[in-house]
């Protein structure tokens, strides 16, 4: 009885705390534009909580819904048909095989007019207009992933609401946007993958102007973008999407200094790398899978990631994967395959579409995880503490796996000249090379040493966003151009004042030489005369 009391006591005490503080419920709307699953799963713990806490949450993302992860009954979930279909051609492009090919860059650039026909199909979809020709349809918070999420502005301007933006990992996508300039002298960007410690001249030349690249395409995309929104929306008052970036409320992104260098970000920027880590909730596997495992204390676990078709790699490299593992007789292999299973699979591996990802890295006899490095695939490694072969793909993945690799996190195997020697070599140092368990375990202590719950801490932002203005927590430098940020000007007005000066001594030097041989020659005259 006096236990009861006390949980009651306790329950009013926070209910009012609740209340005094004034959370309410509120409408919040999640956007995802060309995203991969891996988006979805990253900030979904965000979108599940905030539901779970009474807000009405609204979720566009465009995958087949038998596709996707996550779910919560409480979340409405828009799927925009017109907009999966180019999303799923969009994705299906992209197989190993542009990687094997070095096609990658190419690729890349297709995504600014692709994000274009994505935005149109989205206002195009039954779903959309349906949804948005509801009554009362009201909005206070819009989530906008930042992988080509300027599309939602429309809905920003709609609904009146303020946004938040999220990405994957800090990129050209949102330095300049937000007036971060990076730090190009010593960081690596994300999109290429050498050494901080070994950076040479023209590396960082590549490194700076890359930022600059990116956002002068962003700009040409975002001018073909506008009209289209505002003519979809039917709102000619629309302002440029410019100024709904510079009322960009906070930025989420996924990093943290364990998988990013150290690097300085305003205070609008959050991170919410770790929200998916949770090694309390991992649930038994199924029976099949338990059942494959029985027999032997080890297992490796292998995804390349959700958006890479593995099943389309030329079979000469499919077997030297199949080769590798068969010569690990004691060692179990769940590889997450797409596309038919091939007859020579071998006895030890078991290949499947889908795996319950998490419970399997949690599982004790998960001694490696062979993965394309992607943040949440690293992220997960980290917090089960299992130690990780990377095979990047394509996106950061190459600088994720690099960065690791340097602190001897992990091994990293390069795609395009990979030999069974080097697959086998590399699993048999990840299980036997204590340094790579030890390693992985420090890591994953303090990857989980955190002075707040990142989940705790990402819904105590989106509360903060709802209750105050967040204008003094933005970097000044948003309001200026990109050279202004770079102090470019200031060192063009240092070099014309530098050259001015040496063209004034110039004159001057001239102009005493001409004296001094003018004197010298009338002295000389004179001379003769005499
Ligand atoms: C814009 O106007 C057109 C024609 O008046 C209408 O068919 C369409 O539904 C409107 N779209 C929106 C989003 O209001
Ligand atoms: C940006 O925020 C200011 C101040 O809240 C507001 O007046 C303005 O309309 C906003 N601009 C856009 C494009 O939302
Ligand atoms: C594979 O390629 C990488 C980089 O292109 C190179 O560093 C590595 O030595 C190559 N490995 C082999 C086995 O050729």
């Amino acid at each position: 009885m006096k236990k009861f009391t006390t949980i009651s006591i306790f329950a009013l005490t926070i209910f009012c705390f609740c209340f005094l503080q004034g959370i309410s419920s509120k409408n919040i709307l999640f956007f995802h534009s060309v995203a991969t699953s891996s988006h979805r799963t990253a900030i979904w713990p965000l979108a599940s909580k905030l539901a779970d806490l009474g807000h009405d949450v609204t979720y566009i993302f465009a995958i087949d819904p038998q596709k996707r992860v996550g779910y919560h009954p409480k979340i409405e979930e828009i799927v925009p048909s017109k907009m999966v279909s180019i999303i799923k051609e969009f994705v299906a492009d992209f197989d190993i095989n542009i990687r094997l090919e070095n096609r990658v860059d190419e690729w890349l650039q297709t995504v600014f007019t692709t994000a274009i026909t994505v935005c149109e199909a989205f206002y195009d979809s039954p779903e959309t207009q349906e949804w948005l020709s509801r009554p009362n349809l009201h909005f206070d918070l819009v989530l906008i992933d930042a992988g080509f999420g300027e599309c939602a502005y429309g809905l920003v301007h709609k609904f009146k609401a303020k946004h938040i933006v999220f990405t994957p990992f800090v990129c050209g996508l949102v330095y300049d946007t937000f007036g971060v300039v990076p730090e190009s002298s010593s960081i690596p960007d994300p999109f290429f993958d050498f050494m901080p410690n070994q950076i040479t001249l023209i590396q960082r030349t590549w490194n700076t102007i890359a930022p600059l690249m990116w956002r002068y395409n962003i700009l040409k995309y975002i001018e073909k973008l506008e009209p289209m929104v505002r003519d979809k929306m039917n709102m000619t008052d629309m302002p440029p999407i410019a100024e709904f970036e510079k009322n960009t409320s906070l930025v989420f992104h996924n990093g943290h200094f364990i998988e990013e260098y150290p690097v300085s970000l305003p205070p609008m920027f959050v991170s919410y790398s770790g929200i998916r880590c949770e090694p309390n909730k991992i649930k038994p596997l199924p029976t099949e899978l338990s059942d494959f495992i029985k027999d032997t204390d080890t297992f490796v676990y292998v995804s390349l990631g959700s958006s890479v078709d593995v099943g389309k790699m030329p079979i000469s490299l499919r077997n030297k994967f199949f080769d590798a593992f068969k010569s690990f007789k004691d060692v179990k292999f769940f590889w997450r395959w797409s596309g038919p299973i091939p007859q020579d699979t071998p006895d030890n591996v078991m290949l499947a579409p889908w795996f319950p990802q998490l419970d399997i890295l949690g599982h004790p006899k998960a001694k490696a995880f062979i993965t394309q490095g992607g943040r949440p695939s690293i992220q997960e490694a980290l917090c089960h503490s299992v130690p990780i072969i990377a095979i990047p793909i394509f996106a950061e993945q190459d600088h994720n796996a690099m960065k690791l690799e340097q602190i001897d996190a992990l091994v990293r195997l390069n795609i395009n000249n990979i030999s069974e020697d080097d697959i086998a070599t590399a699993i048999n140092e990840v299980l036997h090379n204590p340094k790579y368990a030890e390693k992985i375990r420090k890591l994953s202590n303090m990857f989980k040493d955190r002075p707040i719950d990142p989940l705790e801490n990402l819904i105590y932002w989106t509360d903060f966003v709802l209750r105050h203005d967040t204008s003094l927590l933005k970097p000044l430098a948003m309001q200026q151009t990109w050279y202004q940020r770079r102090l470019l000007d200031v060192y063009g007005f240092l070099l014309l004042i530098f050259l001015t000066l040496i063209v004034v001594a110039a004159v001057i030097m001239y102009t005493a030489i001409r004296m001094c041989y003018y004197i010298l020659k009338i002295c000389l005259r004179k001379h003769k005369k005499e």
